[in-house]
């Protein structure tokens, strides 16, 4: 299986148009030591000519001119994307979906949640029903993969919950923190996805507040995991005068820290960890920083645009 970052970054991208933080004034000054990175999704395919868009991100447009493996090869209209699942219905995860117009074959695979999300929003109906079929998600069990016609395109995934949050722009202040502001089950979910044949799988879990011992359990011994990396500390975005919000409010976890995600993978025995969806106030961007350094002693990546993984 061929595994395609195709961005990077979180939500706004790195450098984000109005950030004048230090990583992001890094990233402008174009001096090597942080390479711009676009927003959150990634690519997969069992064959190498038909693939699977893991998240539609804002940046989907640039991201596909990006990566020739995504170009149009073959008569007046066509692509290599035939199928698009979603982990969650965040503006960094969704906005593509747009960019997904003109009458083009799909499969959208999401769980209920995020359906409804799309359903409630009429501007999603750009993605014409005639052309777009909207399959669900659900969060048990090993699903196949297919193209718009049904044929199947050689991978499957299982999607399971993780904790997290509702989508910032469906938040219901009323419900409160205790209700974590409305979050219900499916709202965020991580995904293994295997090839068929080969049994070859990963783990792609772009957003997660913390790992309970179920999810240590599913992700013990895993070959591959692509995994939240949003923040390096919980408070940097405060304390960086960027939001008010830690990224415990924002439903992340953060790498660094006893109850981080480096300390909750110690004894995970997964053998390759890859950070992704990595917000533009994380220091570990900044390739020569005490918190890279500190990442990669963990025995952790971070992850890169246009960075191909085989498994
Ligand atoms: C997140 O990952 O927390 C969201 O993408 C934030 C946002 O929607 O801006
Ligand atoms: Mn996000
Ligand atoms: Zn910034």
């Amino acid at each position: 299986m061929k595994i395609l970052v195709l961005g990077s970054a979180a939500g706004g991208g790195f450098p984000q148009w109005n950030c004048n933080c230090p990583v992001c004034r890094a990233a402008r000054a174009n001096d090597g030591g942080a390479r711009a990175r676009t927003q959150s999704s990634i690519a997969a395919s069992a064959d190498g000519e038909r693939w699977v868009l893991f998240n539609a991100s804002p940046d989907l447009r640039q991201q596909i001119n990006d990566n020739p493996a995504l170009h149009p090869r073959q008569g007046a209209r066509h692509s290599p994307i035939s199928t698009v699942v979603l982990t969650n219905a965040d503006v960094d995860h969704v906005a593509g979906l747009l960019t997904l117009r003109e009458s083009q074959p799909l499969a959208l695979y999401a769980n209920e949640r995020v359906h409804g999300a799309l359903g409630a929003n009429p501007i999603f109906g750009v993605l014409n029903p005639d052309f777009v079929t909207r399959r669900p998600l659900p969060l048990a069990g090993e699903v196949e993969l297919r193209d718009r016609d049904g044929a199947g395109i050689g991978l499957s995934v299982e999607a399971f919950t993780v904790p997290g949050k509702i989508a910032l722009y469906l938040e219901d202040e009323s419900a409160g923190a205790d209700a974590n502001f409305g979050t219900a089950e499916g709202d965020t979910i991580g995904l293994c996805v295997r090839q068929q044949d080969s049994g070859a799988a990963f783990f792609y879990i772009p957003g997660c507040a913390g790992l309970t011992p179920q999810l240590e359990a599913r992700l013990k011994g895993a070959r591959l995991v692509l995994f939240d990396g949003t923040l390096y500390e919980d408070e940097e975005m405060v304390s960086g005068g960027l939001s008010h919000k830690t990224g415990h409010r924002m439903g992340h976890i953060s790498m660094s820290g006893p109850k981080g995600t480096m300390a909750a993978f110690a004894d995970l025995d997964v053998q390759r960890r890859v950070f992704i969806h990595i917000n533009n106030s994380n220091p570990a961007l900044l390739e020569h920083s005490r918190e890279r350094a500190e990442i990669e002693r963990g025995g952790w990546e971070i992850a890169m645009d246009g960075q191909e993984i085989e498994i």
